[in-house]
């Protein structure tokens, strides 16, 4: 983290789980133990079901709702389909963006993502961009190179006043949801990479502002030893978001 210039945030990524009437236990938890971080921004990215509910249970503290997807169209004949202003006018403030269960089982391509990341600026979200290597490209020692592409895709039509609202998240394919974590050095590589990327396009100054969080079984007792380097500024939390015991021990971590 580097709070002199840029936020600190730690997101929740519910994925499919979560009823609306178990999610409201899960939000007064969160609630109750994280409404007070004041060093780093809070976000529970919740499935559209329980948006309204999440909405109004945290309308009175600091802790923003988030959703995990939308569709690229502003409106129209799109069946199934949530769009951007909805979204925004539901109460929304970020979007997870190009997940990487939604590349792998959706079939979400790069020029996809830089759609969604457009029309979630255009509404007036902050998009959490998602990008991370497959184990097979780590193995093939091309990590930096796909990751490096998956940005510069995402930021395609991004112009530099807009860059201060995009959030990047850092999620190594092979650590999601399998309790392998990459270690601090290999997160911060990768991270400090994607800022690099930034700073070629949009000046130093833009790159120092951007928020890179690292997702991938991050939990209560490794989040403190990746929020350390400065350059990983934040979480997006899975598994670990589900308890909001652990949540709020990670939300502590990031709010020292
Ligand atoms: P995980 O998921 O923390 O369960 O690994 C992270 C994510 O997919 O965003």
């Amino acid at each position: 983290m580097n709070r002199r210039y840029r936020k600190t945030i730690i997101a929740g990524n519910w994925k499919m789980n979560q009823t609306p009437a178990e999610a409201r236990a899960l939000l007064d938890g969160v609630k109750g133990l994280c409404a007070k971080a004041k060093w780093c921004e809070v976000v529970v990215c919740v499935p559209y079901i329980d948006i309204p509910l999440a909405v109004r249970v945290l309308k009175d503290c600091r802790i923003s709702v988030g959703a995990q997807n939308m569709h690229q169209e502003a409106s129209g004949a799109y069946t199934g389909e949530i769009s951007a202003n909805m979204l925004k006018d539901a109460g929304v403030k970020y979007v997870i963006i190009g997940h990487s269960e939604r590349r792998q089982y959706f079939g979400e391509t790069d020029a996809l993502v830089s759609q969604k990341v457009t029309r979630a600026l255009e509404a007036e979200l902050r998009p959490i961009v998602c990008v991370g290597e497959t184990l097979q490209q780590r193995d093939m020692g091309i990590t930096l190179e796909i990751v490096g592409a998956q940005v510069k895709a995402a930021l395609s039509a991004v112009s530099a006043d807009k860059l201060r609202r995009v959030v990047f998240a850092y999620e190594p394919v092979w650590a999601i949801g399998t309790g392998r974590t990459a270690t601090t050095e290999q997160a911060a590589e990768v991270c400090n990479h994607i800022r690099t990327i930034v700073r070629k396009k949009y000046g130093a100054r833009a790159a120092r502002g951007v928020t890179i969080q690292y997702g991938g079984s991050m939990n209560d007792s490794n989040a403190k030893e990746l929020l350390a380097e400065l350059d990983i500024d934040g979480g997006l939390i899975g598994g670990a978001s589900l308890k909001a015991e652990s949540f709020a021990t990670i939300v502590n971590a990031a709010n020292q």
